[in-house]
């Protein structure tokens, strides 16, 4: 027996502490008019220094299971998306699953860099539909500031943090609401490209990797700027034609907020009027794998988007990864 799974619930989770562009003029050589031109961003949000991922997640996870009418017990498994766990192990979704008082089921972290709430969807997609899971927590989080250079103005004007959960159901045969389809893809040959180079097996943790700031991320921006816009038309290409799909079928696309330039490269390509797309860089800046499901709280919330309408959801990422999310709300 097969069946269908939908997003019943959805939450989110920000940082009250804003840093916004002439914040950064004090860091760095950069000035508002660059970061704003380049990449559409003024303010981001940055954690609290006695916050972790855990603890933005728990709080996003129980707005989405508030909206989903579910008590934490109904969950039958939880799974986060992120590359900045509280910690390398145990993982941020058993720390979560203890923040809400529920255990012995599945919890598990995907590591797949801002296209992680993606992968977590396209999992949680198959245990509902073949039946093993009723309901499924999934998280995309990231605390992407703890691990940011800020005397790199290559990439510390990028990144901010937050955290966004979504609550995955079984759907009854009358819903219209569905998962319709989704894509996940990795390709390790750019593995180089975004990185964070010290404190796994290949570079552990050392005074030099500490002095040399090998913790922080390393990215070569603008190679990584061409393969994204690339790599999200074909992820979404293949969604798409698979249900004989074209995007006049789609009501509002979420891409990943990296860059306003990717975002008007992609609509190009899709060939998808920019009042469709959904854009929230310049108030959070890229918050890695948080951007697609603090984006779909705020729309659903907001009322923006509505029960029936048709969404595509597309990210790429670490690794280099990317992935989308077909759905009807
Ligand atoms: O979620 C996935 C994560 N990945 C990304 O988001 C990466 C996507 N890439 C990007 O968003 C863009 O490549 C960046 C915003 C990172 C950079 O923009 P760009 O247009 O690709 O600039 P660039 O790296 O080619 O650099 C152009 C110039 C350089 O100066 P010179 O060599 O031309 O003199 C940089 O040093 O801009 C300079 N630059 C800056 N200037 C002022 C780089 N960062 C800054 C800055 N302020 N913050």
């Amino acid at each position: 027996m097969r069946y269908s799974a939908k997003i019943k619930g959805t939450g989110r989770s920000l940082p009250e502490k804003i840093l916004n562009n002439f914040d950064l003029e004090k860091l760095v050589e950069t000035s508002d008019e660059w970061i704003k031109t380049r990449t559409g961003m003024s303010e981001r949000r940055v954690s609290a220094d006695d916050k972790a991922s855990s603890d933005y997640a728990t709080a996003a996870a129980e707005q989405a299971l508030q909206m989903a009418e579910l008590h934490a017990k109904d969950i039958d498994m939880v799974i986060v998306g992120t590359v900045t766990p509280d910690h390398a192990f145990p993982s941020t979704a058993c720390l979560i699953m203890k923040n809400l008082g529920i255990k012995n089921m599945p919890g598990f972290d995907i590591s797949a860099g801002c296209p992680g709430w993606i992968f977590t969807m396209n999992i949680a997609k198959q245990y509902i539909e073949n039946g093993t899971c009723e309901n499924i927590l999934v998280v995309g989080v990231d605390m992407l500031t703890k691990i940011t250079n800020y005397k790199d103005r290559n990439t510390c004007v990028l990144f901010g943090d937050a955290a966004g959960a979504t609550v995955i159901s079984r759907a009854e045969d009358k819903d219209i609401s569905r998962l319709i389809d989704s894509d996940i893809s990795a390709d390790g040959n750019y593995w180089d490209l975004l990185v964070q180079p010290a404190g796994g097996s290949r570079t552990p943790a050392s005074y030099n990797t500490v002095r040399e700031r090998q913790h922080t991320i390393v990215m070569e921006g603008n190679k990584v700027f061409k393969l994204a816009v690339r790599s999200m038309y074909n992820s979404c290409e293949t969604v798409l034609k698979r249900n004989n799909m074209d995007t006049n079928s789609v009501d509002w696309v979420i891409p990943h907020q990296a860059n306003m330039r990717i975002i008007d490269a992609l609509a190009k390509k899709l060939k998808v009027d920019m009042k469709k797309v959904i854009i929230n860089i310049e108030k959070y800046g890229n918050t890695s794998a948080a951007t697609i499901p603090v984006a779909l709280d705020e729309v659903i919330r907001s009322g923006k988007i509505r029960h029936g309408d048709i969404v595509l959801m597309t990210s790429f990422g670490a690794g280099l990864t990317s992935g989308s999310v077909l759905v009807r709300i």
